[in-house]
C-alpha cells in the first residue's frame, strides 16, 4: 500500500487512462450506420447537442460510481482531437437550465425527507429528475456534421421510469433530433445511457445511432477516437431492446412488496426470439465499419461437448472485430423450451481487410439440460437439438442437429428456493424451425456422466483450546486457522462474524467504514487485533474502485476523508477542509459500466479491466472489491441494469469470472460477485420479495454466479438486500449452503449487503429486516458494515440455543482462511 502524498497526477492514472481509452471502443454499439455514414475522417466543425454533450456521464450513481480526478466529456473529447465545437452557446445555455432545473429538484427532495424525518442521502439515494423540456434555438453556423448525444443517468436506490427523460424519449429530444437529421447529411446519434432508451420515435429518422454507453475516465476521448475512424466499434447488446410495453417482465416490476416473475426463464431474448417479436434492436447485435464473412467449416459433439469451427472473413474496407455467437435449441418433448439459448461466443482478433481467423468455439453438452423441478434434476430430453451459429440472436443459420435416443439425466440435486403460487409463462406455440439440411449427428444416453450432488450440513470438529493462540503462529505455520478458531471465546468469533463497527454506529458508516482507506466501503474487524489478526479492506465497484480522493491521517495512522466517498451525490456530506492539514490522494480510474465491458462480448478485455482494477487495489490496499455486480438484465427498469452484464447468465457468467481472473492476479486481491441473487429491482429494495421458481431460479438467475465461481473462484460472495420466496437472500440456507457451497463448491466466505438487518428506511411493506442470527445460520458468514445490534443479535441466538458455537466457529473458520489467504 503507497500513501500518495502529492496531488500531481501519478503515472498509474495515466497509462490507466490509456488503456480504458484504448478498450473502450469494443464495448461500443453501432446501431445503425446508413450509407456507412462512419466513421467520418476530417472530421474539423461539428455542432454538438444533447444533454451528454458537456454533462457527459461517466458511469451511474450509488456505490458503483467512482470518485476520480477527472473525465474526459464528449465536448472535451472533440476538442482534444482537434475539432471546433460550433454550439458552445447551445451547451452554455442548456447547461444552465439544467443546473436550476436540478437545484429546485433536489431542494424539494430534501425538503420532503426532512419533513418525514428520513436521512437525506438515504431518501435521496438514486433519485432523479426526468430531462427536462426546453426551447433553445439550434445554431445556424456552419459545420461538417452534428452529433446528438442523448445521456441517461440512474442508479442505486431508485429504479427508472416509464416516461419521457427517462425510458421515453422527451418531445424536445424528438424534435431537435429530427430537426438536425433533416439539416445535416452527416448526423450521428450517440448514446451515452446505461441502459434502454426508447428509440421508436426517432429510430427511422436518423442514418447513424452509435450506443457509446458509460465508459469511464476516457468517456469523450474514445468516443473521438471512433467518430474519426482512429478505432472503431466493436461492441454488441447484451440486452435485447425493444419498447418497454413489450418485455414480458414490464408488468410484474416494482411492486413495494411482491414482483411475481411470471415470465419464468423467458427473459430478454429467450422471450422476444421464442414469440418471435422483432426488438428494434436484439440480443447480440451489433455493427461494425467493415463487413465480415463468416462460414462454420466443422461441427463435432459427443457426450462431453459440442465444438463448432468458424472461419471469419473481413471483406470490408475498414479493420475490425466480429463476434460470433452459437446458439442451441433444445426439444420440448419433457419442458416447454425457448426458441434458442446462447451456448458459446467468441471474438475475432483484429482483422485487417481480406484478413481472416478460424475460431472454435466450444461447450459442454450437459450444459443444454433443462431443470425439471419435479425431479429436481438438469435432464437433457430427448430429440432433436438444434445448434446455429450467428453474429446476433435474430441472425442465425442452423449448422447442425444433434439427435438424442432418450431422456438423461445428466445433474441431480435437492429442490431449492421454495414454491411459488403461480405457473411461469409458458410459449403457446413451438418454434417449428425450418428442417433444414444440416449434418446430423447421434448422441447416446448411454455415454453421459451423471452428477449427483451430496449435501452436508457444515460442521467444524476441532476441541476449543483453551491456551490462547497469537495469529502469527498460524502465519508461521505452527498453528493452523482451525487451532486459532477453536481457541476463541464466542465473543471473540462474533466479532468477526460482523464489518468493524465502532459501538453506537448507525448510518454514519455507511459507505465509509474503513479506518485504513479513505471512502473504502467496509472493513473485516479490528477487534481481534491484540491476536495480530489483521483486517481486511472492501471498497466498491464495479466501475473502477470507489474511495475518497482526498484524505487526512491523524496521530494513529487512521484516514479519515477529506472528499466524501460520494462525491457529487445529491445530499451526501461533501468535502470537509481543513488548510492545516497534510492531504492524501486516491485518484482511481473509472472504467466503463458493467453493462459496457459486457457489451465487449470479450473475455480478454474485460480481464485487462479486472486487472487495471487489482493494480489500484494493490496500490491503495484494498484486499476485497465489492464487485462484480451480476445480476440478471430482468427488466430495463431496475435502476441498477448499468451496473450488471446482461439479460443472459452466460456472458454475465464469463464477463466476471475474466473480470475476477483480472483482479485475483494481484496478490492478496480478490472480487465479490454481487448480489446474491435475483436482485432486480430498487424500488423498496430492502424489503422486495422476488417470487421465481426454482427453474428459473436454477437457469437463469443463479447461472451466471454458478458460472463465475466454477470458473474463476472468487473468495467472497455478497448477498442481495432481497427476499427471495419470501425469505431473505441471506437467510437462505438453501442458496449460501446447498447451492453455492455443496453444489459449486465455493469455499470463501459470504456476506450480507450494506445494513440489510436494520431498518434503514421507513419500511412501507409487509415484510421486515434480516435476522442477524438465521443469516449467520443459513451460511451468510458476515453482516456488514457491521451495527453493535448484529453482535447483539448473534450473542443472544446463542444463549437461547437458536445458534450454537459449532455455527459460529464455521463461520469464522471461512473467514480467517480468506484473512490467511490475502494477508499471509
Ligand atoms: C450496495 C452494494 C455495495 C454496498 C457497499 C450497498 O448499498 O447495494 O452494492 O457494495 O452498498 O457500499
Amino acid at each position: 500500500m503507497k500513501r500518495v502524498a502529492t496531488n500531481e497526477v501519478q503515472d498509474f492514472e495515466v497509462e490507466h487512462q490509456n488503456l480504458v481509452r484504448k478498450l473502450a471502443p469494443e464495448s461500443m454499439v453501432l446501431l445503425k450506420n446508413d450509407n456507412q455514414l462512419l466513421p467520418l475522417a476530417n472530421l474539423k466543425r461539428v455542432a454538438l447537442y444533447g444533454n451528454g454533450a458537456r454533462n457527459t456521464i461517466k458511469g451511474g450513481t450509488g456505490s458503483g460510481d467512482v470518485n476520480v480526478r477527472h473525465f474526459v466529456t464528449v465536448e472535451e473529447g472533440l476538442e482534444n482531437a482537434g475539432i471546433q465545437i460550433t454550439t458552445k452557446s447551445w451547451l452554455e445555455a442548456y447547461s444552465e437550465l439544467k443546473a436550476a432545473y436540478e437545484k429546485k429538484y433536489y431542494a424539494d427532495l430534501q425538503e420532503e425527507a426532512k419533513a418525514n424525518g428520513e436521512n437525506d442521502m438515504m431518501a435521496m439515494m438514486g433519485k432523479m429528475p426526468v430531462e427536462l423540456d426546453y426551447d433553445l434555438p439550434l445554431s445556424d453556423e456552419d459545420a461538417d456534421a452534428a452529433v446528438y448525444v442523448l445521456a441517461r443517468n440512474s442508479g442505486e436506490g431508485a429504479d427508472r421510469k416509464i416516461a419521457a427523460g427517462d425510458i421515453k424519449l422527451t418531445k424536445t429530444e424528438i424534435r431537435d433530433i429530427t430537426k438536425l437529421a433533416e439539416k445535416y447529411d452527416k448526423f450521428v446519434l450517440v448514446l451515452n445511457v446505461g441502459g434502454l432508451v426508447d428509440l421508436d420515435p426517432v429510430a427511422d429518422k436518423v442514418p447513424t445511432i452509435l450506443l457509446m454507453s458509460q465508459l469511464g475516465t476516457a468517456t469523450g476521448d474514445a468516443l473521438a477516437d471512433v467518430l474519426t475512424g482512429k478505432a472503431y466499434p466493436s461492441g454488441k447488446l447484451t440486452m435485447t431492446w425493444a419498447p418497454i410495453e413489450k418485455y414480458p417482465s414490464t408488468a410484474n416490476f416494482g411492486d413495494i412488496n411482491d414482483t411475481p416473475y411470471k415470465e419464468g426463464i423467458y427473459v430478454g431474448y429467450r422471450y422476444f426470439d421464442t414469440m418471435k417479436i422483432k426488438p428494434t434492436y436484439e440480443f447480440g447485435y451489433g455493427l461494425s465499419y467493415t463487413d465480415f464473412e463468416y462460414q462454420t467449416e466443422e461441427v463435432k459433439a459427443d457426450s462431453e461437448s459440442v465444438s463448432v469451427k468458424v472461419k471469419v472473413k473481413n471483406t470490408g474496407n475498414y479493420n475490425g472485430k466480429e463476434v460470433i455467437q452459437v446458439y442451441y435449441s433444445a426439444p420440448s418433448t419433457l419442458i416447454d423450451q425457448p426458441s434458442q439459448n446462447l451456448a458459446a461466443y467468441a471474438k475475432t482478433k483484429e482483422l485487417k481487410p481480406g484478413e481472416e481467423e478460424e475460431l472454435t468455439i466450444s461447450f459442454k453438452t450437459a450444459a443444454m439440460a433443462s431443470y425439471l423441478e419435479d425431479r429436481a434434476s438438469n435432464v437433457l430430453a430427448h430429440g432433436q437439438y438444434l445448434i446455429a451459429v450467428g453474429t446476433s440472436s435474430q441472425d442465425t443459420s442452423i449448422v447442425a442437429k444433434l439427435d438424442l435416443d432418450k431422456d438423461t439425466v445428466v445433474e441431480k440435486f435437492k429442490n431449492i428456493g421454495g414454491k411459488v403460487d403461480f405457473k411461469d409463462f409458458v410459449p403457446k406455440e413451438s418454434l417449428g424451425e425450418d428442417l433444414v439440411d444440416v449434418p446430423e449427428i447421434s448422441l447416446k444416453s448411454a455415454d453421459f456422466n451423471q452428477v449427483v450432488h451430496q449435501y452436508e450440513k457444515p460442521s467444524f470438529d476441532t476441541t476449543d483450546i483453551s491456551t490462547k493462540i497469537m495469529w502469527d503462529e498460524v502465519v508461521a505455520g505452527e498453528k493452523t486457522v482451525e487451532e486459532f478458531v477453536a481457541s476463541l471465546s464466542n465473543d471473540e468469533l462474533v466479532t468477526l462474524l460482523t464489518g468493524n463497527y465502532t459501538d453506537g454506529e448507525g448510518l454514519a458508516v455507511i459507505g465509509n467504514a474503513s479506518s485504513s482507506v479513505a471512502g473504502a466501503a467496509g472493513e473485516t474487524t479490528h477487534k481481534l487485533e491484540k491476536f495480530n489478526v489483521p483486517a481486511l479492506t472492501m471498497a466498491d465497484g464495479p466501475a473502477g474502485i470507489r474511495l475518497s480522493t482526498v484524505y487526512s491521517l491523524d496521530n494513529e495512522g487512521n484516514a479519515h476523508p477529506v472528499t466524501s466517498q460520494f462525491e457529487g451525490m445529491q445530499g451526501a456530506e461533501q468535502a470537509k477542509t481543513n488548510d492545516n492539514e497534510k492531504h492524501y490522494y486516491q485518484y482511481c480510474t473509472a472504467i466503463p459500466i458493467g453493462t459496457a465491458i459486457a457489451q465487449s462480448w470479450n473475455p480478454e478485455v474485460a480481464e485487462q479491466y479486472g486487472d487495471l482494477v487489482g493494480s489500484e487495489m494493490e496500490l491503495f490496499g484494498i484486499n476485497i472489491w465489492l464487485a462484480p455486480a451480476l445480476n440478471i438484465q430482468r427488466s430495463p427498469l431496475d435502476g441498477r441494469d448499468f451496473e450488471y452484464y446482461s439479460e443472459d447468465p452466460l456472458i454475465s457468467g464469463l464477463t466476471a469470472a475474466a473480470v475476477t481472473n483480472g483482479v485475483q492476479k494481484h496478490p492478496g486481491c480478490v472480487t465479490t460477485i454481487k448480489h446474491f441473487a435475483s436482485n432486480n429491482q430498487e424500488t423498496n429494495r430492502y424489503f422486495s420479495n422476488s417470487i421465481v421458481s426454482e427453474r428459473a431460479l436454477r437457469e437463469i438467475y443463479l447461472k451466471g454466479f454458478e458460472i463465475a465461481v466454477k470458473t474463476s473462484h472468487p473468495l467472497t460472495i455478497m448477498t442481495s438486500y432481497n427476499l427471495i420466496n419470501g425469505t431473505h437472500s441471506c437467510s437462505r440456507y438453501d442458496l449460501l449452503t446447498e447451492v453455492a457451497r455443496d453444489e459449486w463448491g465455493f469455499n470463501g466466505f459470504i456476506m450480507t449487503d450494506w445494513l440489510v438487518t436494520f431498518a434503514m428506511l421507513p419500511n412501507k411493506g409487509k415484510y421486515t429486516t434480516a435476522s442477524p442470527s438465521q443469516t449467520i445460520a443459513a451460511g451468510n458468514d458476515m453482516i456488514m458494515p457491521g451495527l453493535k445490534s448484529d453482535t447483539e443479535g448473534i450473542l443472544k441466538a446463542v444463549e437461547n440455543g437458536k445458534l450454537s458455537r459449532e455455527e459460529l466457529e464455521v463461520a469464522a473458520d471461512r473467514i480467517l482462511n480468506v484473512i490467511f489467504k490475502l494477508t499471509k
